[in-house]
This record gives structure tokens, sequence and C-alpha cells, in this order.
């Protein structure tokens, strides 16, 4: 598609055919568009609204509802924040008293949308020239909201003095340009010094702001967090989407934290949280009632620490986020599991155990074990009718097994 042919998609005639259609099944696609066609409509345009159909199903996951009336390219939207985590970014700002987010770089929209939505004004910015296009159709509901297609680089920020209540937005793209995939799409890259704009221009420009926020990987190094910022990890669902960096009035406590996001919630783990954590390490035969599985982002972040502090227990191992307690206590950015019982691994062992208990459907999960689950489970030959939970991980050093029982 070409700005050309979205300007087509998005008014008159092909409005009205985008529309029209029916929801995106991909088994009926090819003769619809046939029908199509033969009804009047031209090739590209049945072509370009059939696409759109197609990623608007795709962009459900992100967006909910609001991808029906959402514009995609495949790229945009592969790249683009799901809206949940949308909704904090534009939160942020709004809360630390900003009011205008120049959004650098800002792809199809997603972050933009928010911001705009949270009542803030927007200048939103990208150098593709289609992308740039999609974006400003998704940001037409909100008159404040402006698209520029240009070069992040080459836009006039204001200074902190004449403009002390705007901010800067940036997602900068983690492709590297001409490698693509198996899918033909440009691979993700994870190298500070592949991103576009590059860091030496985030970093500058950040600096110099108010406040700015960054979205990055979350396999950001703790090594690389710029003196004064903000480092924060956050995960959706369990999943660690992001790491982004807070600058100035965004940086509410500089240092490290993550923000566990789950259904309707969202729960912040600090520095703070963790200031005291006893490290200890818990030994095998004196394992306690449970264990807690931190968040993937509080472990990201580096904030273990935090989990031994609420629970009063031990790290099963350095560094693996599973700490081990006699308390029985809620944490709301942690899995929680009885302990049952807790052998060295050893396979003969554990399959003894299945068919005592008669296990025969076992969830099996890993932390800082390098045991293939696939072949384990072949070898264990589950028979029995009951199901079960292991955790293959390390205890004080050495690999060990851990019969739990999942608690609410
Ligand atoms: C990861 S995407 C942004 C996604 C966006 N935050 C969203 O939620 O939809 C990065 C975008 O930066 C744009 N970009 C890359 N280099 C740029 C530059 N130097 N100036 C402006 N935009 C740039 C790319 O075209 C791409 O659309």
């Amino acid at each position: 598609m070409d700005p050309a042919l979205l300007a087509r998609l998005t008014s008159g005639e092909g409005w009205g055919l985008l529309q029209s259609l029916p929801p995106y099944d991909e088994s009926s696609a090819l003769e619809l568009a046939g029908r199509l066609r033969a009804a009047g409509f031209d090739a590209e345009l049945v072509g370009a609204a059939l696409t759109q159909s197609r990623l608007r199903v795709r962009a459900t996951r992100k967006f909910g509802e609001a991808a029906a009336e959402m514009f995609f390219t495949d790229d945009g939207l592969e790249q683009a924040t799901r809206s949940e985590l949308a909704q904090l970014h534009a939160a942020r700002f709004r809360d630390s008293g900003l009011r205008h987010v120049f959004d650098l770089g800002c792809g199809i929209g997603a972050d933009a949308r928010a911001f705009a939505r949270a009542g803030l004004q927007v200048t939103a910015v990208d150098a593709d020239e289609l992308t740039a296009a999609v974006a400003a159709v998704n940001l037409r509901p909100w008159e404040r909201a402006k698209v520029r297609h240009e070069a992040a680089e080459a836009v006039p920020l204001p200074t902190r003095e004449v403009a002390p209540d705007t901010g800067v937005w940036m997602d900068p793209a983690r492709r590297t340009p001409g490698v693509a995939d198996i899918t033909g799409r440009t691979r993700r890259t994870f190298r500070l010094d592949e991103l576009v704009p590059s860091w030496d221009f985030v970093r500058e420009t950040c600096a110099r702001m108010p406040g700015a926020g960054v979205k990055l990987s979350p396999a950001f190094s703790h090594a690389q967090i710029p003196a004064g910022t903000q480092a924060q990890w956050t995960s959706f669902d369990g999943e660690v989407l992001e790491c982004v960096l807070w600058w100035g009035e965004l940086a509410w406590q500089p240092g490290r934290c993550a923000v566990v996001v789950s259904g309707r919630f969202a729960y912040e783990v600090r520095e703070d949280d963790a200031v005291g954590a006893e490290s200890r390490t818990a030994r095998l035969d004196r394992l306690h009632g449970f264990v807690y599985e931190a968040d993937r982002a509080v472990i990201r972040a580096g904030l273990t620490g935090a989990l031994v502090r609420r629970v009063d227990g031990s790290e099963l191992d350095g560094g693996l986020g599973v700490v081990t307690s006699p308390r029985d206590v809620v944490v709301p950015w942690a899995k929680k599991y009885a302990v049952l019982d807790a052998i060295p691994f050893n396979v003969k062992a554990l399959r003894a155990w299945a068919r005592d208990h008669d296990i025969g459907r076992l969830t099996i999960k890993k932390r800082g074990a390098s045991v293939d689950t696939d072949q384990l489970r072949r070898q264990l030959r589950l028979s029995g009718s009951a199901t079960g939970t292991i955790l293959l991980t390390r205890v004080g050093g050495a690999q060990a097994v851990l019969m739990l029982a999942p608690l609410p």
C-alpha cells in the first residue's frame, strides 16, 4: 500500500467498501475478493481493504474493539504498543503535569492515541511516509493531535524555558535494515547501537527536555541506565514487554523499578522495596512450606530482594527469582505454591514419585535448570490419572525438583 491508496481507502468509496466487509475469514478471502472485483471495485482497492480487514483481526489482541476503527501496516502493527501499556505511558505524562508530547517515531500511532485520549496535545512524527499517513488516520478523532512526516532529528523542539510543560516520547525502531526473517519482515534487534533514531540522539534529546520517556527492549542492560533516570521493566500477563527509561519530571524515583500489569491492575515494585532484604540461600533438606515465583519484570529489574523481604524468605538460588518461606502471604506480583516434596534431580526417583502419586498429566516448570523437558516427559512414562506440578530448578547450587501445588 502507498499513501495514495491509503487515502482512497480512508475516504469515499474505499471507506464504504471497508465498512461493508464481513468479519475476516482467511478461507473465504479469495472468493470474496473475486466477488468484489466482479461488482466493479478495482483490484488494488479490494486488496488493500482485505489486508486491513485481516490486520484488524490480528490487532484485536493488542487493541481490543478499537482495532476495528484503526488502520495498520504489517510492521506498524507488530511494533505498536498494546493499549494497556500505552495508557500507562500517557497517564505518567499527564500525572507529571506535562501538557504537550512530541512522539518522535510514532509508528501507526498506538502510543500517540493514548496520549491524545489522556487529554494531552500530541505532535506525532514518523520518518516513513506511509506510516505517518496511517498515524494521521488513527489520530483523526483528536483535533489537538498533529502528525508530521519528518525525521525526528529534524524536528525543532522547544526549549525547557519556553515550554516547561512539553515532553518527548520515543519508541525507537529496533530493526536491522535489510535483514529479513523467514516471514519477510525486518529482523528485531536488541542492540543499542542499531536503534533508529540513534542511542546518542535519544539520550541527548531526552536529557534537555523537562520530561521524556523512551521505550526499549526488556533486554536493556542495567549497566546502560543513564544517571538520574528511572528504568521501568513492565510485564503484561506474565510476559515482559518493555523497559521504559524516564527522564526529568517523569523519573519519579531514579533507579530501577518493575510494573506488573495483570488484568485491570498494575503493581509497582521499586528499589526501596528490596532494601534490607537478607541474602540467604535455601537448603533442599530444609525447604519451607511455600515457594513464591517473582514476575519476570521484577527479576529483569533485579528486584527479587523485594520478594525475599515481602515474604521473609530465602532465594532457592541466586538470581532465579524463586523464594521459599514458611509464611503464607498474598503477593500480587508473584505466583505462590505449596511445597509438597523436594528431591535432588534424578529421573529414576522422579519416575517413582510420579508412579506412587498416580500422575498422568504433569506440568513441568523450569527456573535455572538446563533439562530437556520433552525428553524428561518421555523418560517419566506417565500413565496415571492424577495431575501434578513440578519445578526443575537449583537449590543452593545443585539441580533439584520441587513437587508443588499451585495456590491462588
Ligand atoms: C517501534 S515504532 C513506534 C511504535 C509506536 N510507539 C506505536 O505504539 O505505534 C518506531 C517508528 O520509528 C520510526 N522511525 C525510525 N527512525 C526514525 C527517525 N529517525 N525519525 C522519525 N521516525 C523514525 C519508524 O518508521 C517506526 O515507525
